[in-house]
């Protein structure tokens, strides 16, 4: 640790409640402190750098270290730092912003509504959705469906959506406005003897036979992550959603999609429903959007939508929702810089060949692994499923601590990989600028951790 940062690392514990972090580690070892970062390489206080092969989380799609993004958010901040958008007001960014995000989304999404987050711009969804059928007279529909292992955020709202139970734990949580599905993971969900249409059929099956029995009148939404980030790195069967999307639009339900961590390149195309074959209805973006270089989000609305609040309007005047920093200048110029380095850069690309570069790499090394059961994810978005008995895939008891266990070793040799300890798997979302070198030293320090820590 150099002088210039001990002090701080001393006073963390003093003053800061950390995200999603345990006090006892914190207090036992001391912060990460990070101080700098460039390309996919993090360093820490000590001087260490580490190949951050989680891009943050999930979310600097750009790298780091990006001056053309800082050039931008300094210049941007010196002309307007803020001004709000409540009561029409608006800046050129997020208006120029909003019509380039519009020619990238999937079809029918053509407004846009600018948050902070992820977490907010679900919630806003969930409003939306509320707020749709209820002007369309339809106010008993209100329930909104959300599967297992999902992640949408930690808003009460959104952590009610997300399926992991350690979100709920010790809070009065989920709220009762949630409806539970299976997840479509065929590997860890399959039955014996079921295909994998079979199982895709018995989901959908399982799907209607819900919302048969609670009434097609009571429920407004879908939420979905085209590929399930933080619970696994789970895609559903080839089927799924063309089927679940038929079924919702029999039953006025709407499917949005959570593209919070797929959008904005990371599976090789710009949004993740693009690939896995839907149309969304809604759809949540973030993180990749501004690469992490601001905290912003967007949430897109159909015309379809937008018609049905414009009636509202006229009758109820304002759309009573919004935050300070909706469609704020600096945030929205910084996400129009990042949004053209992506494409003038061919990172959308470049993450589909990358991509299928560490997926090939990571079979190659580990099909044939006693303790990796299944290698999962399209683009730069990868998921190592850990077994303890692959034959009957059984995977590892969370109590033995297996991802964890091979993440510390990874780090000591210098690469970080996140672990998602309720699946039993490691997950891999570098920057989109991560180098085939750099994809061949992640996948021998994996490789060798998972090695020299399962025995
Ligand atoms: C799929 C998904 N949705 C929503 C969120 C919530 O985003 P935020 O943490 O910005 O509120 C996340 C965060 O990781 C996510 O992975």
């Amino acid at each position: 640790m150099t002088d210039q940062f001990k002090d701080v690392e001393s006073k963390d514990a003093e003053f800061v409640l950390h995200p999603a972090s345990s006090i006892t580690a914190l207090l036992e070892n001391g912060p990460q402190m990070v101080v700098s970062a460039k390309g996919s390489t993090i360093t820490e206080s000590n001087g260490t750098d580490l190949l951050d092969a989680v891009g943050g989380l999930w979310c600097v799609n750009a790298g780091y270290g990006r001056t053309e993004l800082a050039q931008v958010m300094k210049e941007s901040a010196e002309q307007l730092a803020y001004y709000h958008t409540f009561s029409n007001a608006s800046n050129p960014w997020q208006v120029e912003l909003a019509e380039k995000l519009v020619k990238l989304a999937p079809k029918g999404l053509d407004k846009v509504f600018f948050g902070s987050g992820g977490s907010d711009a679900n919630d806003t969804l969930v409003k939306i959705a509320w707020h749709y059928h209820a002007l369309k007279g339809h106010t008993s529909k209100t329930k909104v469906i959300a599967r297992q292992q999902a992640y949408h955020g930690t808003s009460i709202s959104t952590a009610s959506l997300t399926g992991l139970g350690g979100f709920h734990r010790e809070f009065p949580l989920p709220l009762d406005f949630v409806l539970r599905v299976e997840c479509p993971h065929f590997y860890t969900r399959g039955k014996d003897g079921e295909t994998e249409q079979a199982f895709c059929d018995r989901l959908i099956g399982e799907i209607a036979d819900l919302i048969e029995k609670e009434g097609a009148d009571n429920i407004a939404a879908f939420f979905a992550e085209p590929i399930h980030a933080a619970g696994g790195i789970i895609e559903p069967p080839v089927d799924y959603y063309p089927k679940l999307k038929a079924l919702l639009k029999q039953h006025d339900i709407l499917l949005v999609a959570d593209e919070v961590v797929c959008g904005y390149g990371r599976l090789g195309t710009w949004f993740g429903s693009e690939q896995l074959g839907f149309e969304p209805d809604m759809m949540s973006t973030a993180k990749g959007l501004t690469s992490g270089y601001f905290p912003m989000s967007a949430a897109f609305i159909s015309n379809k939508i937008w018609e049905v609040l414009k009636e509202g309007s006229a009758k109820l005047g304002a759309f009573s929702h919004g935050y300070t920093y909706s469609g704020h200048p600096v945030g929205a110029a910084v996400a129009l810089a990042n949004i053209h380095l992506i494409e003038n850069e061919g990172l959308v690309n470049q993450a589909k060949e990358n991509g299928a570069y560490l997926h090939a790499r990571l079979r190659e090394e580990l099909n044939d692994h006693p303790f990796v059961g299944e290698i999962r994810g399209r683009g730069l978005l990868a998921g190592v499923q850990l077994v303890k008995d692959k034959a009957n895939r059984v995977l590892p008891d969370p109590a033995e601590k297996w991802p964890a266990k091979i993440c510390a070793a990874m780090k000591k040799a210098g690469v970080i990989v996140r672990p998602l300890p309720s699946v039993g798997t490691l997950a891999i979302s570098p920057p989109l600028v991560i180098t085939r070198d750099e994809i061949d030293h992640l996948v021998r320090v994996l490789v060798g951790s998972i090695n020299s820590e399962l025995k």
